[in-house]
């Protein structure tokens, strides 16, 4: 940075910069655009569904029938991706979650659909075992402890599981150790060299996902927290120790998450790694949003592309988003 010293008021006035409409649009330093969004979306079962999450206004958990036109919006707003989380069953869930392999699964089904009906749009999908496991964990449990390398070994079999239903990209939110890596290398004996993975690197252990948790009636289940895998809040070197590990093992891009409370660990890590780095808006965040913007407290509009940009002036590459068709909206007007 170089601030000349010359610089000083009354001959520097910043205001006039600020004093139009262009010239202040001129002078703009970050621009958010429809190709910086990631909208995820829930699925359920059966047909013409679109069930609302009471947690977060505005957002629907459609089957696969209507996931495919709202894709289908979706690309047609420009949005360039998709990353999908399943609503599972209470009965399909059980303690070691073979569902998450079924090639026949809700999710696989999904990625099919979309694959032949909505070409051009990224699909993401999450890997990890808490949609499919009767305890609401990521993981395998053993005597009340999630395992790490044996939950690494399903998680493998997940993640191929999807590549071969055509998933563009794999997700592994689970943050187990060392996964990425034995992800990179199942996908690559599979011929899936081309399958990009994007590691939520950075995920801490937050209170922000309640409302997630609604909606994929996880919640309710979960013995225990995330604790002993997912980063303690207290932490800021260490999420920048996974991202080198994940960066390390094959990951092509990396998630923080959450979002706005981490601002700083999104610019540190662009700055450190200079990777494609995306932030999640999670549940939480945009279920605040919504519920003070339901009391009449703040703009919907206005916040909401204040929020998205600060994660671009943060360093962020790409966000996640609920409100991804929303902001999209916004932006085309
Ligand atoms: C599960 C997963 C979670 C989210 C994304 N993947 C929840 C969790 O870790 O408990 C949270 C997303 C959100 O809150 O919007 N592995």
């Amino acid at each position: 940075m170089n601030r000349s010293p010359a610089r000083s008021f009354p001959r520097v006035r910043l205001r006039r910069n600020r004093a139009d409409d262009w010239s202040r649009r001129l002078v703009a330093e970050f621009r958010l655009g429809v190709d910086d969004l990631i909208w995820p979306v829930f699925v359920v079962e059966g047909e013409g569904q679109r069930l609302p999450v009471a947690s977060m206004p505005g957002v629907e958990r459609f089957s696969v029938d209507l996931l495919v036109e709202a894709a289908a919006e979706a690309r047609g707003l420009g949005i360039p991706a998709v990353a999908l989380f399943p609503v599972v069953p209470r009965e399909r869930k059980t303690a070691e979650a073979a569902e998450a392999c079924d090639p026949d699964n809700l999710v696989c089904r999904a990625v099919r659909a979309l694959k032949r009906e909505v070409p051009g749009i990224g699909v993401i999908c999450d890997v990890a075992l808490d949609p499919y496991t009767s305890h609401g964990h990521d993981g395998l449990l053993r005597e009340g402890h999630v395992v790490n390398d044996e939950s690494v070994a399903v998680l493998v079999r997940q993640g191929l599981t999807l590549a071969a239903a055509g998933a563009d990209v794999l997700a592994p939110s689970d943050m187990m150790d060392g996964r990425i890596g034995a992800i990179r290398d199942g996908l690559d004996d599979a011929g899936h060299q081309g399958v990009r993975i994007c590691a939520y690197a950075a995920k801490y252990a937050s209170a922000f996902y309640g409302p997630f948790r609604d909606a994929l009636d996880t919640g309710g289940l979960l013995k225990g927290d995330k604790r002993t895998y997912q980063m303690d809040p207290a932490n800021a070197a260490e999420a920048l120790a996974e991202v080198a590990l994940d960066l390390e093992e094959g990951a092509d891009s990396v998630i923080v998450k959450p979002g706005l409370p981490y601002l700083d660990i999104i610019r540190r890590v662009k700055d450190g790694f200079g990777v494609p780095t995306f932030a999640y808006h999670v549940s939480g965040e945009y279920a605040m949003l919504k519920a003070a913007v339901a009391n009449g407290w703040l703009d919907n509009d206005r916040v909401l592309l204040e929020t998205m940009l600060s994660f671009k002036r943060a360093g962020a590459d790409a966000v996640l988003t609920y409100a991804a068709v929303e902001v999209a909206r916004l932006l085309h007007r």
